[in-house]
């Protein structure tokens, strides 16, 4: 019955040609196929061996030791079993290979050495195996890689190091891997990755970094991997990701990097990424994601952005998402106010064809059932596609100068080193970016000592050219308010002195005569709006006109 064809569904025919007898109860057998060559296996699972049987037959080509005792690995252990293709020795207790132990398997393609006891890997460990293909070594306890370890192993494929204790890469590291398209290095303890480390990978399409301790993403990280692919890098611990990161990696298709940290995406990291099909970036704090550099990539389909701190989407962002077919946005705290007016009239739009169309609403766009308003409150819970246009509007408040005085409370007498502190704050939603011009114009910068910071302004070594008017302009895609804040010279030669605010005033204020700050106030204006192109409402018309 045993040597019964198969009816027929078998690819091919395994034919089991005798069982050959046991050695320490290890079974044997011999297969053969018209498709692969005749191989000679033996089993030797979970029988407690403290050592390599030393009396199987020498022509075995599959060679099984999972489970056992075994310590330490010697030359003699497989001298005798040169035809060895395959050799599994995970789940023992390994800590020792001595140099030379698989000089004599000069056709072993797979070695398995995972969860043993190694701590590190040393040069002349896998002297022989020049044809080795597949090493899976991870769940060890590996620390260290010797420089020279591969340089045996030309023809490595495949590398699994995860779930060791890797700390550092380095260059010389991975050195002879010129054929590896593979490297597995998740689970490990790696907080740096020097340049050059993968200087000599040429090949490597697929490099798994997951579940370390990176921090930081620096361009000098992935030099030399001008082919890779795919890039995981989830659970790392990432918080920054410095400009130019992705620029050496440019054919990266499947970038993986959620579950960390990140804030922000430095600009212009993704745009030259033309060949990006998937980007995952769930479980993160970003706040802005740059949507319109993603305009230009053909092949993207994948786009995960859940779990994050994003507030609103732009009509540019409706028309990357509607192009994509795996799209994740929930749980971000979406601000449902005018800021989202642009996006909400594109799926309002879109819906209206669908329904022209008779297609069903439900399968128009894969997003826009996620988008849940967190803000304002009393949309919070709705869905975005649910709310009226109108409803949009009223979530937004005209900014509002509440407070623009000295913060300190020092007395600016005469001296060289004094410091002062301006605070100009402003209520308003969305929230208003607030500008502040000193005496001295447009051109005050850090290093002429005066320190501009979310309407903190420094004073430093207060002299005479820091008297007259100080204006705080507030603004909003809702509008925009400002105030002036006056001081003046008492010592005219070196120390002015700074009096309280001699006006507050608003767009409407009695202001509007006054030439010279009207001009400052509208070049300051037009360079905000420049900023913001994208605002829905203007009331820079509201400024000029009062002006
Ligand atoms: C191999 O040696 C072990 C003892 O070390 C013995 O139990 C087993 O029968 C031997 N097998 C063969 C095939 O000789
Ligand atoms: C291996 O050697 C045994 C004899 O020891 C022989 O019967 C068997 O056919 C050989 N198998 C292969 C695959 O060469
Ligand atoms: C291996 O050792 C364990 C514990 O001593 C024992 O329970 C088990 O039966 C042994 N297995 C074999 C195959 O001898
Ligand atoms: C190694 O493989 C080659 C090609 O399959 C074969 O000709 C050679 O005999 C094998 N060497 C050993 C020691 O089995
Ligand atoms: C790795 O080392 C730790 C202690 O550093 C030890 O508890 C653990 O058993 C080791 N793991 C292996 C697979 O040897
Ligand atoms: C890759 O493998 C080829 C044989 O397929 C070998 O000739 C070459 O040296 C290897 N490349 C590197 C960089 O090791
Ligand atoms: C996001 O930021 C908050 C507040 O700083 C912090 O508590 C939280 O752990 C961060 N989440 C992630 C995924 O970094
Ligand atoms: C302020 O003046 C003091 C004394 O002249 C000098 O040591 C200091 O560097 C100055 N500070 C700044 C910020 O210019
Ligand atoms: C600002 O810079 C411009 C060009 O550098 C210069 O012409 C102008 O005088 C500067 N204004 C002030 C107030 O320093
Ligand atoms: C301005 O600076 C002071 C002192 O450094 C700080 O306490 C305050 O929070 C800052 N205010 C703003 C609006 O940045």
């Amino acid at each position: 019955m045993m040597f019964k064809k198969p009816a027929g569904v078998l690819m091919f025919l395994l034919v089991i040609l005798k069982v050959l007898g046991t050695a320490e109860t290890c079974r044997c057998s011999t297969s053969s196929s018209p498709f692969f060559p005749p191989s000679f296996y033996c089993s030797c699972v979970s029988l407690n061996l403290t050592s390599v049987p030393q009396n199987l037959s020498t022509n075995i080509t599959s060679l099984n030791l999972e489970g056992n005792h075994i310590t330490t690995l010697s030359q003699s252990d497989f001298s005798q079993y040169r035809s060895l293709d395959n050799l599994d020795l995970r789940q023992n207790r390994i800590s020792i290979i001595n140099p030379g132990a698989f000089y004599h398997l000069s056709n072993l393609t797979k070695l398995s050495l995972m969860f043993n006891g190694l701590t590190s890997l040393r040069s002349g460990m896998f002297t022989g195996l020049g044809k080795l293909e597949t090493l899976f070594i991870y769940s060890n306890n590996i620390s260290d890689i010797q420089d020279g370890t591969f340089s045996a192993t030309p023809q490595l494929d495949v590398v699994y190091l995860s779930g060791n204790k890797l700390r550092t890469l380095r260059a010389g590291m991975f050195t002879g891997l010129g054929n590896l398209t593979g490297l597995f290095l998740g689970g490990n303890d790696i907080t740096s990755v020097q340049t050059g480390t993968f200087n000599t990978t040429p090949q490597l399409r697929s490099l798994y970094l997951n579940s370390n301790k990176l921090k930081t993403l620096t361009p000098d990280m992935f030099t030399g991997l001008g082919n890779l692919e795919t890039l995981y890098l989830y659970g790392s611990d990432i918080g920054d990701i410095q400009a130019g990161t992705f620029n050496l990696i440019s054919q990266l298709k499947n970038l993986d990097l959620e579950h960390n940290h990140i804030q922000s995406i430095p600009s212009n990291s993704l745009s030259n990424l033309l060949q990006l099909t998937s980007l995952k970036l769930s479980y993160n704090n970003i706040t802005a994601f740059p949507f319109e550099e993603l305009s230009n990539i053909q092949t993207i389909s994948t786009l995960h952005l859940d779990n994050n701190l994003l507030t609103t989407l732009t009509s540019t962002a409706y028309d990357v998402l509607s192009s994509l077919s795996d799209v994740s946005l929930d749980n971000n705290p979406w601000q449902c106010d005018c800021r989202m007016v642009d996006f909400k009239l594109k799926l309002t739009e879109s819906t209206r064809r669908m329904v022209h169309l008779n297609k069903i609403i439900d399968s128009s766009t894969p997003f826009e059932n996620q988008i849940t308003c967190s803000q304002p409150d009393h949309l919070s819970g709705l869905n975005l596609k649910d709310i009226k246009l109108e409803n949009l509007f009223s979530g937004c408040f005209e900014p509002k100068i509440v407070r623009f005085e000295r913060s300190d409370s020092m007395e600016l007498a005469q001296g060289e080193d004094l410091l002062a502190q301006l605070v100009c704050e402003a209520s308003g939603i969305p929230t208003p970016t607030i500008t502040i011009i000193p005496p001295s114009g447009l051109n005050a910068t850090v290093e002429s000592g005066v320190i501009f910071e979310d309407g903190n302004v420094t004073l430093r070594n207060v002299t005479a050219a820091d008297a007259g008017l100080y204006v705080c302009i507030a603004s909003n895609p809702v509008g925009s308010t400002f105030a002036i804040f006056s001081t003046e010279v008492v010592k005219p030669v070196s120390s002015p002195r700074f009096t309280l605010p001699v006006f507050v005033g608003s767009v409407s204020g009695a202001v509007a005569g006054t030439v010279v700050l009207g001009a400052i106030v509208l070049t300051i204006w037009r360079r905000t709006c420049a900023k913001s192109s994208s605002v829905a409402l203007d009331t820079g018309v509201a400024l000029t006109t009062q002006l």
